[in-house]
């Protein structure tokens, strides 16, 4: 594995990952962003009883960014999973999508458990050959 999370962005996600609702679930996801300007938006899952309104980590912490003003993503953490499960709490689907709207190709996604970083992807690797503003004409 190439290199650890940042750990300005880790200690964000760790930390707002412990007010996750996830009663459902009981899966637990903290996701850090950092904007282009610098700044750091961390939000945690939001889970529904009419399961499929369920929100993710990532899509709360990007709607934190673009409220704060920010619209381009330079890094991002992502932490699920329990201390030695071996698993990787990558974006889901619709995720990688919301993602790729603000992050470029080689925008850097680190995924972790609560015990430190397990993998490392770039926004194209998660996301190969994607649609994206750029296909709009933005
Ligand atoms: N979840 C996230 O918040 N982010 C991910 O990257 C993967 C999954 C949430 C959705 C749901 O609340 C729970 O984890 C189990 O799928």
């Amino acid at each position: 594995m190439a290199g650890e999370a940042p750990g300005d962005l880790f200690e964000a996600a760790l930390a707002v990952r412990q007010r996750a609702h996830a009663p459902y679930s009981r899966f637990k996801v903290g996701s850090a962003l950092r904007g282009a300007g610098g700044g750091i938006y961390a939000a945690c899952n939001v889970e529904n009883a009419a399961y499929p309104q369920g929100q993710c980590a990532e899509a709360s912490a990007i709607g934190m960014m673009v409220a704060a003003g920010e619209t381009r993503i330079a890094e991002v953490v992502v932490i699920g999973g329990e201390p030695g499960d071996g698993l990787l709490c990558t974006p889901c689907g619709g995720c990688r999508q919301r993602l790729r709207e603000f992050a470029g190709p080689d925008t850097v996604i680190h995924v972790c458990g609560p015990d430190g970083t397990r993998a490392r992807f770039t926004m194209a690797e998660l996301l190969p050959a994607s649609f994206g503003p750029d296909n709009l004409g933005f």
